[in-house]
């Protein structure tokens, strides 16, 4: 048996729209082998599904197929800490545990480049997908059904403080609240930011977070699905932050912060509470520089 270990991300980073992700240094496991029949087991207890329907089960299979193999029974566990339908890219590592649970299985087939590829394919975008498998801070861009990415890693002058509410927003219903054509200037506007923002976390450019996570895309669509979100933008930057975004789909909300910065998490459970703002945890994490690693199973 093997275990994987993948990291949770957040997409878009403001002004990436389905193009910027990082990795963070919170993880799922999944420990997987080929079996006689088709087992599923949460080792946390959590109510995932048990059958073909499950998703680490369902990237396995693309695997095997793609390598023009019959899937054979695999025993599967999970071990769920990234948070469900929060924009943290829970489904993402789920997908990567997949693929990269049956490549290890089936003898290594296929290169990162190609899991990468099998991986974006499933979810339908790249912007969880890439930095789930690379680690770091990831660009990718989609030409003919195909991902171009590249990795680099974040400053580390940075930290990523998450705030976490305790209601779900499914992906499915945060992209039906968007627009379905932008004019020029948006997409200037967004397209210069999402540079800006590549360019300063990974050079340290603390001053430039803030317009970097600007954008017309998606968030100003999406902050109404979001209870509270404006006030709790509006606290981030009171503490401190460098540039506050909605991560991935939402419903959580990212700010980068300076890494001297430990004073902020004190502050903002304070504050929330002060508010009255209940229901929302926040979690203080770095980046994750190694992606997705196969592990001896323990
Ligand atoms: N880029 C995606 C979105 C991330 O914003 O809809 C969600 O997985």
């Amino acid at each position: 048996m093997i275990r994987i270990k993948i990291p949770a991300t957040s997409a878009n980073l403001g002004s990436g729209f389905d193009s910027l992700g990082v990795a963070l240094n919170w993880y799922n496991y999944v420990w997987i082998e080929e079996s006689d029949r088709l087992e599923i087991f949460a080792k946390d207890g959590m109510d995932i599904p048990m059958g073909k329907d499950n998703l680490v089960y369902q990237a396995a299979e693309f695997v095997y197929n793609a390598c023009g193999k019959k899937i054979p029974g695999l025993k599967i566990i999970q071990e769920n800490n990234i948070p469900m339908a929060r924009g943290m890219g829970s489904s993402s590592a789920c997908i990567v545990a997949g693929v990269t649970g049956a490549n290890e299985l089936l003898g290594r087939p296929f290169d990162r480049d190609t899991l990468i590829n099998f991986a974006c394919k499933i979810e339908g975008h790249p912007d969880n997908t890439t930095p789930a498998v690379l680690g770091g801070l990831t660009v990718s861009a989609m030409d003919g059904g195909r991902v171009y990415s590249v990795g680099t890693q974040v400053s580390e002058k940075f930290r990523f403080a998450l705030l976490i509410p305790n209601f779900q927003l499914k992906t499915e219903r945060a992209r039906a609240a968007l627009p379905m054509q932008y004019s020029k200037q948006d997409a200037v506007y967004n397209l210069s930011r999402s540079a800006l923002m590549v360019a300063s976390l990974a050079g340290g450019k603390a001053e430039n977070l803030r317009v970097a996570v600007q954008d017309k895309l998606h968030q100003p669509f999406r902050a109404d699905l979001i209870d509270n979100c404006a006030e709790i933008f509006a606290l981030t930057y009171q503490n401190g932050s460098l540039g506050t975004y909605i991560s991935g789909a939402g419903p959580c909300i990212m700010s980068i912060i300076e890494s001297g910065n430990t004073a902020y998490y004190g502050r903002m459970v304070k504050q929330l509470e002060e508010r009255g703002i209940a229901g929302w945890r926040l979690e203080v994490l770095e980046s994750d520089r190694e992606g997705t690693q196969v592990l001896p199973a323990t």
